[in-house]
């Protein structure tokens, strides 16, 4: 499974892209706004950190707007994923921009019909929101199954982009039903490396080792 990570923190990005942990970034209005940074000036030094996949979101709502946007924003890199919304301008946006060779991230998926039509339409990557759909006692891990049935029933080659991914929990159950890719926010990657016994364990290792007296530098 691929980890994308959500947010247009430069620092942030960086860090983890050195461990390998990046292979691609997932923007929005609102983490542009989190950033305090110009949408194109931010992005573009994304793209500069990582190679993979970074998508940058459209904001208008009709279709002939959010075309020219989105051919504006896929001009600031080459791996630029020009996201849209699933709505009926984000589908016909999105049949034009994969037309035009562009990758499409099609996002605000919250059903399996809406993820079939963004697959007809040429979709690059669907991005179903987990955790959204949890907030109103929904099962977004469900829809990520479903999808993932859906898909693979009929050989569509748009990847699965398990998007407002907020717990390790939520990583895992995504790599078991096998999604293609997984977004979360830097923070819920880092604490997919904690585990209490880890913590527990070192402790006791930390104690015996100073009871030897010994040093290895
Ligand atoms: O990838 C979509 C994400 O940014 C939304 O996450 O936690 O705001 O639902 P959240």
């Amino acid at each position: 499974m691929k980890f994308f990570v959500d947010t247009a923190d430069v620092d942030a990005i960086a860090e983890l892209n050195d461990l390998g942990m990046v292979d691609g970034v997932t923007t929005n209005p609102s983490l542009i706004l989190k950033s305090g940074r110009d949408i194109i000036e931010v992005t573009k030094e994304i793209c500069s950190i990582v190679s993979g996949p970074v998508s940058a979101e459209v904001v208008a709502l009709k279709a002939e707007d959010m075309i020219a946007e989105g051919r504006k924003l896929a001009e600031i890199a080459p791996n630029i994923a020009v996201k849209v919304p699933l709505t009926w301008d984000g589908l016909k946006t999105c049949k034009v921009l994969s037309s035009e060779g562009k990758m499409v991230n099609v996002t605000l998926c919250f059903s399996a019909n809406q993820a079939l039509l963004a697959a007809k339409a040429g979709a690059t990557f669907i991005s179903p929101f987990i955790g959204r759909l949890d907030d109103i006692n929904l099962d977004g891990l469900e829809l990520i199954g479903d999808i993932r049935t859906i898909y693979d029933n009929y050989g569509f080659d748009t990847q699965i982009l398990a998007a407002s991914v907020r717990t390790a929990n939520h990583v895992t159950q995504c790599a078991l039903i096998g999604a293609d890719v997984m977004t979360a926010p830097p923070a819920v990657i880092k604490g997919m490396a904690s585990h209490v016994l880890t913590d527990k364990g070192l402790d006791q290792f930390m104690k015996d080792w100073a009871k030897t007296g010994q040093k290895i530098l």
